[in-house]
């Protein structure tokens, strides 16, 4: 059987790293592309040399040609400008809508059948609108944003309870913004719900909420550490956990913006949800039942998403 072909889009910080973890759990040949010249190629050279030490074989090649991208399995996109200490996520709008038109250009002619995983921000209007301008199937595309939420949740989680990360399971909804919605009753340690492990005394309900509070804005308080960017390490991990999903059919149940059409009373809009990830791409929404408070925060989190919709639509009229 030949070898899946994985193409990342963007060979910035998170693209780099993706190619990376890509080459080092042996998921196949890895196209970069970029629009800067010399980058990508740059990277693929350094990181092919890694092949003799680490022992192995992967094909790595950089490009600016959306040629070279032809018959990816996956493609995972970050193409566009990371946040500076006081952007959003939001700020970064204008700029990247007009990047995921040309990225969806460039998949719908060279690579219409691969399953993309979209990670540049602001996320949920990013995947909607790269999925509106490369036409793909909604179910082939997704937005990673959930698994890098849920990933920070539990090693904060982890930290607070003095526990090994293997044992905790957090759960993060909606939008991947400040509204993110972490839902701490479907959070656990060994499948102990963290509501119980604070009435057993494990901790208490105001350090649960700063921890809440903490996650939300976990991206921000990298930018502001970076100063020069945004974190890359974990969004990196997160995206190729999601790839691996796809590529060995592993029916994995991880929290992914996807298209709903009516799941959790929300239409037409990309916000973050647990579903099945396997060979089928989005193979199945898990629609799991809300407390009221995580209802509430659902909701404003959409509205938040549908804002960012509104302002990509009155900036490319092709949207409506
Ligand atoms: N096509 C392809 N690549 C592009 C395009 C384009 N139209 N425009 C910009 N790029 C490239 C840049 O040249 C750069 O190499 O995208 C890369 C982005 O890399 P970084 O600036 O290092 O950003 P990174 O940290 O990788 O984050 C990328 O993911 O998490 C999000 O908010 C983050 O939107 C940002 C994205």
């Amino acid at each position: 059987m030949a070898r899946k072909k994985i193409a990342l889009i963007g060979a910035g910080n998170i693209g780099g790293t993706l190619a990376h973890l890509a080459a080092l759990k042996g998921l196949g040949d890895i196209v970069l592309f970029d629009v800067v010249e010399g980058v990508p190629q740059g990277k693929a050279l350094d990181l092919s040399q890694c092949g003799p030490v680490e022992g192995f074989d992967a094909k790595i090649t950089g490009t600016n040609d959306y040629a070279d991208i032809a018959g990816a399995d996956v493609i995972i996109v970050t193409a566009g400008v990371a946040r500076k200490p006081g952007m959003s996520r939001d700020d970064l709008l204008g700029i990247n809508l007009k990047v995921m038109k040309a990225v969806g250009e460039g998949i719908a002619a060279n690579a219409p059948n691969a399953f993309v995983i979209c990670i540049t921000n602001p996320l949920d209007a990013m995947v909607w609108a790269l999925r509106e301008f490369s036409g793909l199937p909604h179910h082939m595309v997704v937005g990673m944003a959930g698994v890098l939420d849920s990933a920070r949740f539990s090693h904060f989680l982890a930290d607070e309870f003095n526990v090994s990360v293997k044992d905790v399971t957090s759960f993060v909804l909606g939008g991947h913004g400040d509204t993110m919605v972490p839902v701490i009753q479907y959070s656990t340690v060994s499948g102990i719900p963290v509501p119980d492990l604070i009435k057993m005394g494990f901790s208490t309900q105001e350090r649960i909420d700063a921890i809440v509070q903490r996650t939300r804005s976990g991206g921000g308080e990298i930018v502001g550490l970076l100063k020069t960017g945004s974190a890359f390490y974990a969004p990196a991990t997160s995206g190729i956990a999601m790839a691996e999903a796809y590529l060995n059919d592993q029916k994995r149940v991880l929290p992914a913006a996807v298209h709903l059409t009516g799941q959790y009373g929300v239409d037409n809009l990309y916000v973050g949800v647990p579903v099945v990830i396997g060979a089928g791409g989005v193979e199945k929404v898990v629609e799991i039942a809300l407390d009221d408070e995580a209802k509430g925060n659902l909701a404003v989190s959409v509205d938040a998403v549908k804002e960012l919709l509104v302002a990509c639509k009155a900036i490319d009229s092709s949207l409506n």
